[in-house]
């Protein structure tokens, strides 16, 4: 996969993607990952990016032509078009099933905003669709930027080195195990006993039949603490509802 990131702060990105799975995936060829400096895209000899908006209100707007500029320069050099997104808090909600999407385009391009945002036409006109990586406001997109780039990448093939981890884990929606949209259920590690803290007994039984029918509830149980809304568009199944039912017995007030 190829990405493109349109940016006023092209270095900010030179730490988030030199470790880990990110690393791995861009030395192994899985993910090329370009940014590219607006400011190079623009005709002032101030190389200017921004005004203020039409209106009177407070602030400075990212100008439309130095994304239109940037675009067409990779387009112009032989990159293909792909899903060009515009990074905004005014964006439909980037969530797993999106990424998993995404994962299987040959190229995305992230626009990132800054100050007030960004022209609208670059939202009407450049971009296919815009993104928020959630209900706050961010100073700017490229921390939006490099959640979606990391989320995708991890999805990509070859990239985790378990490939059964990614569907397995929270939100995901994989038929016949314990993810159904749900979140992932809780994880421990040695020792059996921390500083008083026992591990579940059930961890160490070896029955491989019933941890998996703990962590099941556990799934269960941690979505309803912590995500309710999520088992509304949850496919459960008889066992999940009955133990559901428990639990919020267990957890009322
Ligand atoms: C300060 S914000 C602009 C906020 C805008 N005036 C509004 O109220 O919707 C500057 C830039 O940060 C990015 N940004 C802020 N919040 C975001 C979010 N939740 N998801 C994705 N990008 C975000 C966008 O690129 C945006 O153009």
């Amino acid at each position: 996969m190829k990405i493109d990131i349109l940016t006023i702060f092209p270095d900010f990105f030179a730490g988030p993607f030199q470790h880990g799975i990110l690393r791995r995936a861009q030395e192994t060829g899985l993910v090329s990952i370009e940014t590219h400096d607006l400011r190079r895209f623009t005709n002032d000899r101030h190389r200017t990016v921004d005004d203020r908006p039409f209106g009177g209100e407070e602030g400075m707007v990212l100008l439309p032509e130095p994304f239109f500029r940037a675009a067409e320069h990779i387009w112009e050099r032989g990159k293909p078009r792909g899903r060009v997104i515009l990074l905004s808090a005014q964006g439909k909600l980037f969530r797993q099933p999106l990424a998993s999407e995404l994962a299987k385009e040959e190229s995305l391009m992230l626009l990132c905003g800054r100050y007030e945002g960004v022209d609208e036409r670059v939202a009407s006109h450049l971009a296919e669709e815009e993104l928020s990586i959630g209900d706050f406001v961010l100073s700017g997109g490229e921390l939006a930027a490099a959640v979606v780039v990391d989320t995708v990448t991890r999805l990509l093939p070859g990239a985790l080195g378990n490939a059964a981890s990614s569907v397995r884990e929270s939100f995901a929606v994989t038929p016949g195990t314990r993810s159904a949209g749900l979140l992932d259920c809780p994880q421990y590690t040695r020792p059996a006993k921390f500083r008083e803290m026992a591990v579940p007994d059930v961890l160490l039984c070896g029955d491989h039949k019933r941890v998996e029918q703990w962590r099941r509830k556990k799934a269960l149980e941690k979505t309803w603490v912590n995500r309710p809304d999520l088992l509304s568009g949850a496919a459960l199944n008889a066992e999940q509802q009955q133990w559901l039912a428990e639990i919020k017995k267990e957890t009322a007030i």
